[in-house]
């Protein structure tokens, strides 16, 4: 059709297994009383995106980000958000906050009565459509959804709070996603989310996974954010190479 060359599924592949990694840090274990700082520093640190945890103390056990605190820290930084909606009703909070300035909108499979219909309207509304999967939900969940993500979050904890142990289990569902995202063809980042540090970077990366959140490893580098982001990259570059 047009003539013009489209890239083969074999050079897509390719393609896809030579991603950047990139690291999405949350700002769960930040300080709250300096967020705006926080922000700035991560930015320094090298980090490609924020990622804002935002809890709604029902969907999980725990209560966070209001759009407008984000919006108070959109304009500090260039690097792109994204909301981690971790509510009992995205379909009515997706627009604030995309309006707040976040770039990519996560929403839970489980939340979504309709997620496809939730999906489209995040790309309606100019944002990046993503869906993230709890640690008990197949991968199968998303498999009627891919033509609409830009992202797919594989959690690698049960959500609701920073600094819990890494599930190793959900390495076999990351490198199932993986292959469904190469299957498609299309440019979909492969994040996971939790327990994510130096020890256990590698497994999750070698599965697949190419967009890491991390939280509690980053801050709790006695060298400093820099010196975390920066190890967390190298060992996850290196697991996939
Ligand atoms: C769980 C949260 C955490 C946080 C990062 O709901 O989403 O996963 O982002 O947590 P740690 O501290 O494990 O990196």
């Amino acid at each position: 059709m047009g003539g013009e060359l489209t890239p083969t599924l074999i050079e897509k592949v390719t393609e896809l297994s030579t991603r950047p990694v990139q690291i999405a840090p949350s700002v769960l274990p930040a300080d709250f009383s300096r967020l705006g700082e926080e922000c700035i520093n991560l930015e320094k640190a090298g980090v490609d995106r924020i990622q804002w945890d935002v809890m709604d103390g029902v969907f999980v056990p725990n209560l966070t980000f209001g759009p407008d605190v984000i919006r108070a820290c959109r304009p500090l930084v260039d690097v792109p958000f994204e909301a981690h909606l971790m509510v009992v009703n995205p379909d009515e909070l997706v627009h604030k906050y995309v309006e707040a300035g976040c770039e990519i909108i996560i929403v839970h499979a489980e939340a979504c009565t309709h997620l496809h219909r939730t999906l489209s309207n995040i790309r309606e509304l100019g944002a990046g459509p993503a869906v993230a999967l709890n640690p008990a939900t197949p991968a199968s969940a998303v498999r009627h959804v891919m033509d609409l993500v830009d992202l797919i979050l594989v959690m690698t904890v049960n959500p609701g709070f920073g600094g819990q142990e890494y599930i190793s289990t959900m390495e076999s569902k990351i490198s199932e996603v993986a292959e469904m995202i190469q299957h498609t063809g299309r440019d979909i980042d492969l994040e996971v989310d939790g327990g994510i540090g130096p020890a256990t970077v590698s497994g999750a990366a070698a599965a697949g996974a190419d967009v890491l959140v991390a939280g509690s490893a980053l801050y709790r580098d006695p060298q400093g954010l820099s010196h975390a982001v920066t190890e967390i990259r190298t060992l996850a570059e290196a697991a996939r190479s």
